[in-house]
């Protein structure tokens, strides 16, 4: 599927670090994903963990460990660099979310995604 720029957030609405989620798209089957604020860059994934593919929330905006330092999967623990993706520990060691498209412009932060989850395929 191809993908499309949204408008998702703007700056202020993301602490640093932090992350929110947001979906865009088909109304039966949004593509979810997260933004992150993170050491004065912003970065966008898919919220698909690169385990079992579950979103990596059980709460609403809860990305980061207790210490702020990486984003983890409420599933069954995998943590990501805020930076990469990159999975540093946890059951998919090794692999990675998948990075999004992301630019801001003022304060208003774009991100390149699909209109579906539907017809995207992670693993
Ligand atoms: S689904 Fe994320 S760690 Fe298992």
């Amino acid at each position: 599927m191809t993908e499309q720029e949204w408008q998702i957030a703007s700056l202020p609405d993301i602490s640093e670090p932090g992350a929110i989620e947001f979906r865009v798209g088909d109304k039966d089957w949004p593509f979810r994903g997260i933004v992150v604020r993170w050491q004065g860059e912003v970065y966008a994934y898919a919220n698909v963990c690169a385990h079992q593919g579950h979103p990596l929330n059980l709460d609403a905006n809860q990305f980061f460990t207790p210490e702020q330092t990486l984003l983890i999967c409420a599933s069954h623990g995998a943590v990501f660099e805020p930076d990469t993706g990159h999975c540093v520990g946890g059951p998919c060691a090794g692999a990675s979310l998948r990075a999004l498209k992301c630019r801001v412009e003022g304060d208003a932060i774009f991100v390149n995604a699909p209109a579906s989850q539907r017809a995207t395929h992670f693993f």
